[in-house]
């Protein structure tokens, strides 16, 4: 695994920015595929992608998009729903076709049957090219919170105390507020990916990404689960690589 030790959430957003780029330039396919993921540590990215598209220098017009997650029962309207936040946060500032992207549907009325459909649509366009991912304060990945199978696809998943504080904090600090379930693409999904890149800043990361690099494989680290991918990279910041034994290997 490679990992890059940056000083700031910005340089964090411009060196993933950066790996994307050169990846989305080298790659022949007519559509190049982003898996993409919400929450706090992705929006240094997403700025850089505005930045560059409206600068001409990287083109969203034949790009598609999965999105990791979204939660059960908020509708697309909905400020903390997670197509919303993609709407806000990338879509509508790129030149992205809004048909090319695609957000879990919490209000499918077969989630299961839904979940199929999103592993197929995935299959469908040829596969992730490069998977976004952020991490959670308990190593969750996606909505894969501790316990999840390492080899789990796209599937309904309950959400542990743990990320409903942590996300408390998008509703009004009221935990009542704060979806149970969620659909998320499962770690298989996830490894099936060709290239991911994970980005954490802060120092409440810093044990999560302790136990994903260093840690044992366990489900009970779902990050843990990239030590078997073969293109996985981390963009961490220096507090978020504070627990790592082996934090002087790459910067
Ligand atoms: P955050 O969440 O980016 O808001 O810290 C990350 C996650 O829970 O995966």
């Amino acid at each position: 695994m490679r990992v890059i030790i940056v000083k700031d959430k910005e340089e964090m957003g411009k060196r993933t920015a950066d790996l994307i780029a050169a990846d989305m330039k080298a790659k022949e396919r007519i559509t190049y595929v982003l898996g993409l993921a919400t929450g706090g540590t992705p929006l240094p990215l997403y700025r850089e992608f505005i930045q560059r598209n409206k600068a001409g220098e990287l083109d969203f017009s034949t790009v598609v998009t999965f999105n990791l997650d979204e939660y059960v029962g908020l509708p697309p309207t909905h400020p903390e729903s997670y197509r919303y936040f993609m709407d806000e946060n990338l879509f509508n500032h790129t030149n992205i076709n809004p048909k090319n992207t695609h957000v879990p549907d919490g209000m499918a009325d077969d989630v299961e049957a839904f979940c199929e459909k999103y592993e197929e649509m995935i299959a469908d366009v040829g596969g992730i090219d490069y998977q976004v991912l952020g991490i959670g304060s308990n190593g969750h990945i996606g909505f894969n919170e501790p316990g999840s199978s390492l080899g789990s696809l796209t599937r309904i998943k309950t959400l542990t105390e743990t990320t409903r504080k942590d996300n408390a904090r998008f509703f009004d600090n009221n935990l009542d507020e704060v979806p149970k379930y969620a659909i998320t693409m499962g770690n298989g999904t996830i490894l099936n990916a060709r290239r991911v890149v994970l980005m954490a800043h802060g120092e409440n990361k810093a044990k999560a990404v302790a136990d994903a690099l260093e840690g044992p494989v366990t489900a009970m680290c779902p990050a843990s689960v990239l030590q078997l991918h073969r293109y996985a990279t981390y963009v961490i910041t220096k507090d978020a690589a504070s627990q790592l034994t082996l934090e002087t290997y790459e910067s």
